[in-house]
């Protein structure tokens, strides 16, 4: 038996021997990055690492992310997937690569004091080769170096073995994928291979990406300028294989709460149909994936946007599936209790979160319960008018309706009607949706597609801009403004922060006018590493809830002996304010009781 803390653990403990310093996870909810709504790798807070910029330990890191993606979310409900899992992971920023990675990866997989693993239940992956890029013979020269026999080593295609970019430009490159044969069976060629492989007698578990390209504008894959390793180990796969288990519903972070799911729909493991199975999956892993996003230090709220509207799927979907199992009553704290005390010891914030955790769920449980019921009964009536119609298509005014009056989720609708052989009209729905708010669902959709953080001069600029934004509130509105959040793109920054009225034409004019003179002062932006004990005796602003982590970047922006900022921050920045043009408010907005968000643009 191998449990996750163990499996955690003996990884770290590897790495540390090879000189990775121990990074913590991230935030769920990526900094700086409108391309995508999650944290769905551990690479993704690393990006401007990847693109060279310096971390400030180092060269060799690795540690345990928090993930969730949304891309397969239709599959969970079955053995392997889920929304939020854990990802333990290694990083070379420009040091060593293949050969070496290879030699690491095999020796944690199969030494003793580590996996263990007998070498011949291991497979492994390489890049076949194509236009963009050759034949991947040398991760493949490398693992037969390490012991792994010819007929173990398949090539695949791009499809297969190729990581990234997650959007449309940035490092990528081939990947190499180990397989652990769940069965004591073996191949006799890459066809079996693949058959197994999708059977699941074969399971990956790991992925090392060996990011040795960049994709341009253009399209090209060139040589990038550093070359990277990223690798990515699923934390309840690999658990759920070592312990022989075929599901992960089993291991020691899943199990104590689907058991507690079961127990509230008074049924038994084992016993179950496997429709009622499916439902306990999905209520495992929709309201653990919602217990870590409410968890998480970003203060996120069920919502109908971003996020807050993917959590508030999460919840919803998670209290109709209860019912179908006969869960009838509030259910969602004790299940979340559960969960806290899981993930609690793994990741702090949640323990330290979970009074906001337990009342937002309880509020929006609150909030669904009788809507579903309501709802559900106008649902089924209007399908049994349309039994007899010639498409059997829920119309979209329909769903928006349940949308609007009883807060249904569309993908909720849509799976409810599939169950009774309906579909319905979403894409006319979207258009409705637009006509009626903001921000279309679609645009939400569309960021899940991923990307990776745009390092462009002109989000660089404005990443400089909002820490002097920062400042000015502290200077003009009030000492203890804090960042609660920021969000930029090519065009323009988002910031969100502590107040609690709204403020006046008179401070945004200051603020504006604060932030203008610093970048006319032409201020040097300067940045240094240091432990966050002097981070704080120097009195840098950021956040100082770091776990391993213990050396920060500050950038300070001064002129001579005029300091205008000191800030904790990852970066980039740029060198110097006079790179900035002319900052100017486009406008205030409240986000959240005690939150205000400004929009702000240079010109
Ligand atoms: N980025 C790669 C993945 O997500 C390796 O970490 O699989």
């Amino acid at each position: 038996m191998i449990t996750s803390a163990q499996l955690r653990q003996k990884y770290f403990d590897f790495f540390k021997s090879k000189g990775h310093a121990l990074i913590p996870s991230a935030s769920l909810i990526p900094e700086n990055d409108p391309t995508v709504l999650f944290t769905t790798a551990g690479m993704h807070p690393l990006v401007p690492y990847l693109l060279g910029e310096a971390h400030p330990l180092g060269k060799r890191l690795c540690d345990v992310q928090k993930c969730i993606r949304t891309g397969d979310i239709d599959d969970v409900g079955d053995a392997w997937h889920l929304s939020f899992f854990e990802m333990l992971g290694n990083w070379s920023l420009g040091d060593y690569f293949k050969k070496e990675m290879v030699a690491f990866s095999y020796e944690f997989l199969t030494g003793k004091k580590y996996l263990g693993i007998p070498s011949e239940r291991l497979s492994v992956t390489c890049f076949a080769g194509d236009a963009d890029a050759p034949r991947d013979i040398e991760a493949a020269g490398a693992w037969e170096k390490a012991g792994v026999p010819k007929n173990r080593i398949h090539f695949l295609a791009k499809a297969d073995n190729w990581w990234g970019p997650a959007g449309q430009t940035g490092p990528c490159g081939p990947d190499t994928e180990m397989f652990y044969h769940v069965k004591d069976i073996q191949e006799k060629s890459t066809q079996e291979f693949e058959k197994y492989n999708k059977e699941g007698t074969f399971c990956e578990i790991w992925n090392d990406v060996l990011m040795q390209y960049n994709k341009n504008e253009k399209g090209v894959y060139e040589e990038g300028k550093q070359k990277n390793i990223d690798t990515g180990m699923g934390v309840e796969r690999t658990v759920a294989v070592l312990n022989g288990l075929d599901n992960v519903y089993e291991t020691d972070t899943l199990k104590p709460i689907f058991e507690k799911v079961l127990d509230l729909a008074g049924k038994k493991s084992g016993k179950v149909s496997a429709e009622e199975l499916r439902s306990a999956r999905i209520i495992t892993d929709h309201l653990r994936a919602a217990v870590m996003i409410l968890g998480d230090n970003k203060g996120i709220v069920p919502s109908n946007v971003d996020q807050g509207y993917i959590l508030r799927r999460f919840i919803r979907r998670a209290i109709r599936h209860a019912r179908l199992i006969g869960i009838n009553g509030n259910f969602c704290k004790e299940v979340a209790q559960v969960t806290v005390k899981v993930m609690g010891p793994v990741f702090e914030e949640v323990e330290k979160n979970k009074a906001r955790v337990f009342s937002e769920l309880e509020k929006e449980e609150e909030k669904f319960s009788v809507a579903l019921e309501n709802g559900t009964k106008v649902l089924e009536k209007k399908l049994s008018f349309l039994d007899k119609a010639p498409k059997k298509e829920l119309n979209a005014k329909g769903a928006f309706d349940l949308f609007q009056s009883y807060g249904f989720p569309l993908e909720m609708t849509i799976e409810m009607c599939k169950e009774k052989g309906f579909s319905v009209d979403s894409k006319r729905f979207e258009e409705l949706l637009k006509q009626h708010q903001e921000l279309s669902r679609k645009g939400a959709e569309q960021k899940f597609k991923g990307g990776l953080l745009d390092n462009s001069v002109e989000t660089t600029k404005l990443h400089t801009a909002t820490h002097l934004l920062n400042e000015a509130l502290r200077q003009i509105v009030r000492k203890d403004t804090y960042q609660k959040g920021c969000n930029i793109t090519a065009e323009r920054l988002r910031f969100d922060f502590n107040a609690d009225e709204k403020l006046t034409e008179e401070q945004l004019k200051k603020v504006e006018a604060w932030v203008n003179d610093a970048i006319k002062s032409e201020a040097e932006v300067k940045m240094d590493i240091m432990g966050v004990e002097e981070a704080k005796k120097v009195g840098a602003q950021g956040v100082f809830d770091s776990k391993y982590g213990e050396k920060v970047k500050v950038y300070t922006i001064s002129k001579g002996s005029k300091i205008f900022s000191k800030e904790i921050c990852g970066g980039p920045h740029v060198k110097n304010t006079k790179e900035l043009g002319k900052f100017k408010i486009q406008k205030q907005e409240s986000v959240a009781a005690g939150i205000r968000r400004i929009k702000a643009v240079l010109e």
